[in-house]
């Protein structure tokens, strides 16, 4: 099939690639040149694992190419919606801009019989508005949320958990939900749940399950606050009631709490626009869950400074990560970050590292001291933290070679994922967050 597909951020590229990967003629579109330039050299414009390859196998193949032209899109029949919806400046709700201004762009190449199908994170009641304007044109308007996890992104995006079609009612719908399941036929193919739904449902699907997963890492971190006060364990705890099938242990994992560009933003917008629906207190909680999460950067900041005896002035800290999360280069809304300007701002010398994220941390965060070679970022610190759970530093690095080189033995876990007795064992001062 020719499919289009506009935006070619970490959704979009990873969606054009993905669908050339299963055999289908694809153009990215996108309006930043850079983007475009290095996508069509078939290299990656952010680090994502198994990206690099598909890409640079669509391009040889001919059958995956990128442009500025959004008229390149005339000649696909199904278009997919992939650009960013950014917190807004001094707000929480979702800026619309890029959306608009994609569907906008996209109405005077749109044939008779096309679908455009929305996969952008949006406000519900976003795709009833844009609808007529879209059939207008002859053209079938659908929303397809996306729930790849950056890291996993061409995996989650080949073979999906679900997939969720919302379509209008009657027969356009029917016939969309119908072109959705050919573009998708391996994963459908294998008996991947495809869910049909309204054009509301699916908007409110991607935002409930974000805020779902929100709600479970915020739920243990509350945990953790209270393991904090009363001597008990919350690594043990997440583990002790993971095991009922119904809570399940996945993302019970308490330690700084979640950033990145998608959960901290989704679940601020899911509120703006709750409260714009008249239900703000429907979803009241999810002010609680945003606080909560906020406050374990802080909890991390003041364990370093409790573990230095009170006060990190002058000191060399060793952050190791910066990334919001391991297998990613993505510092959007990073945790690991946060608490490293943090200590900054308290008059500590901070040594960052980071096995992918360094150049994107640089360009934001230019005040921090940045050091490629792990070895060399843990030299002479008076204490590390753990802030992003990469292999580098939960597995291979070992609290003996650690105490070769720093000055320091004290070592805080910020995602509770270092062998703790491993590191008491080795002489350290081990802080986990939530456990005693
Ligand atoms: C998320 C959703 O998982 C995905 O379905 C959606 O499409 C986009 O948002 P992503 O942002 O890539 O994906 O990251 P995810 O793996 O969900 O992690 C989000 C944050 O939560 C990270 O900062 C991570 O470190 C943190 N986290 C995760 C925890 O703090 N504890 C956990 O147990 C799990």
């Amino acid at each position: 099939m020719r499919l289009s597909v506009i935006g070619c951020g970490y959704l979009g590229a990873v969606h054009a690639a993905a669908m050339a990967s299963i055999g289908h003629d694809v153009v990215g579109i996108d309006v930043d040149t850079r983007k475009i330039e290095s996508l069509s050299k078939g290299e990656a414009p952010f680090f994502e694992p198994g990206l690099q390859e598909i890409l640079a196998a669509g391009i040889e193949s001919g059958r995956l190419r990128f442009t500025t032209e959004m008229a390149a899109a005339k000649d696909a029949s199904v278009h997919f919606i992939g650009v960013g919806t950014p917190q807004q400046a001094g707000g929480y709700a979702a800026d619309m801009t890029y959306v608009n201004a994609a569907v906008d762009g996209l109405l005077p190449y749109l044939d008779d019989g096309d679908i455009v199908a929305g996969k952008s994170t949006v406000p519900v009641g976003t795709a009833a508005g844009l609808a007529p304007r879209v059939e207008a044109t002859g053209a079938t308007l659908v929303w397809n949320p996306e729930f790849l996890r950056e890291g996993w992104a061409v995996q989650d995006t080949v073979d999906p958990d679900r997939l969720v079609a919302g379509v209008p009612s009657g027969t356009a719908g029917e016939r969309a939900a119908d072109i959705l399941r050919e573009v998708y036929h391996p994963a459908v193919g294998k008996g991947t749940p495809f869910i049909v739904t309204d054009l509301a449902t699916a908007e409110l699907v991607k935002v409930a399950a974000n805020a779902f997963l929100a709600t479970k890492i915020s739920f243990i971190n509350a945990m953790a606050e209270i393991a904090e006060v009363t001597g008990a364990d919350v690594t043990q705890l997440a583990e002790a009631i993971g095991h009922d099938a119904r809570i399940g242990r996945r993302f019970l994992g308490a330690g700084i709490g979640f950033g990145g560009g998608c959960l901290p933003k989704d679940i601020r917008a899911f509120s703006a626009r709750a409260e714009e629906l008249g239900r703000g207190e429907s979803v009241a909680f999810l002010r609680e869950i945003d606080a909560i999460n906020l406050r374990r950067r802080d909890r991390a900041v003041e364990l370093v400074v409790e573990a230095l005896a009170g006060t990190v002035f002058k000191k060399n800290i060793t952050v190791l990560g910066a990334a919001f999360k391991p297998h990613s280069d993505d510092i959007r809304d990073s945790p690991a970050l946060d608490v490293a300007v943090k200590l900054h701002g308290l008059g500590a010398h901070v040594a960052v590292t980071d096995p992918e994220a360094i150049a994107n941390a640089q360009r934001v965060h230019p005040q921090l001291t940045y050091v490629e070679d792990r070895d060399e970022a843990l030299r002479a610190a008076d204490a590390i933290i753990v802030v992003t759970e990469w292999d580098e530093y939960r597995r291979e690095l070992s609290p003996e070679h650690a105490a070769t080189l720093t000055a320091g033995r004290i070592v805080v876990d910020g995602r509770n994922c270092l062998d703790a007795a491993a590191w008491r064992a080795a002489g350290w001062t081990y802080y986990g967050m939530g456990r005693p």
